[in-house]
């Protein structure tokens, strides 16, 4: 078995307790099959921004605003903002509610839309970016976003291994294979990309780190 979820529950097992509200937003993704990132990559995550300091942080896929969550306790920490894409309107707005409960509204930027109509009106560059929208549109997303990455930046990109079905030699369901092959050609490009340096970590559902060269 190439994607050990025994592996992420074992992670998961590790970390302190999480605060009620992330907990209620973790229940609240299982109940109703909302893909969020798992407690490990939001952690992960705070820990990647506690040690880059940025000043700005961009997020690509806010759903009910979990990651974001995540993402923005430690930029409250560093003294930066989020800013968060999403063009579901009823998980955005559900998002704005958790931010306003967990007292990070201020720390949050929310924009309503398509991430491929958004990225190009956002006058501002980031030195943290995380990709976790539609998996067959980060190529898309990794052109509109590489000039709003200051140089020395760090990229995030969520579900790279995607369940390490992407392994060559992988067994699942032929109904996933565009996808496997969307996400495998995006990770081989993003590996290969001179304008980048990038390590992939195979926790939660795969990791992509990079750095703008
Ligand atoms: C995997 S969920 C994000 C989960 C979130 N990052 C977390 O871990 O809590 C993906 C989100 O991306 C949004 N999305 C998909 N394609 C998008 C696009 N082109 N522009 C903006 N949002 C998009 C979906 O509406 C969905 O809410």
């Amino acid at each position: 078995m190439l994607y050990a979820f025994e592996l992420e529950s074992y992670l998961e097992g590790l970390l302190p307790e999480r605060p009620d509200l992330l907990q209620e937003m973790e229940h609240l993704a299982l109940e109703e099959t909302i893909p969020v990132v798992t407690p490990a990559v939001g952690n992960f995550l705070s820990i990647l921004v506690l040690t880059q300091k940025p000043k700005a942080i961009l997020e690509i896929g806010t759903a009910i605003g979990y990651s974001t969550v995540w993402l923005a306790q430690a930029a409250r920490e560093v003294g930066c903002q989020v800013t968060t894409v999403d063009m579901n309107s009823g998980r955005r707005e559900r998002a704005l509610e958790f931010f306003r409960r967990a007292g990070l509204s201020e720390y949050i930027m929310s924009l309503a839309g398509d991430a491929r109509k958004v990225l190009p009106t956002l006058a501002q560059t980031f030195d943290f970016v995380f990709i976790d929208a539609a998996k067959g549109e980060y190529l898309e997303y990794l052109e509109l976003l590489h000039p709003l990455i200051a140089p020395g930046g760090m990229l995030v990109a969520d579900n790279v291994l995607f369940r390490g079905w992407v392994v060559p030699g992988a067994v699942f369901d032929r109904k996933y294979e565009k996808m496997v092959q969307t996400v495998r050609a995006f990770l081989q490009h993003l590996s290969a990309d001179p304008r980048f340096q990038t390590t992939v970590l195979p926790f939660g559902d795969g990791l992509a780190v990079s750095i703008k060269k």
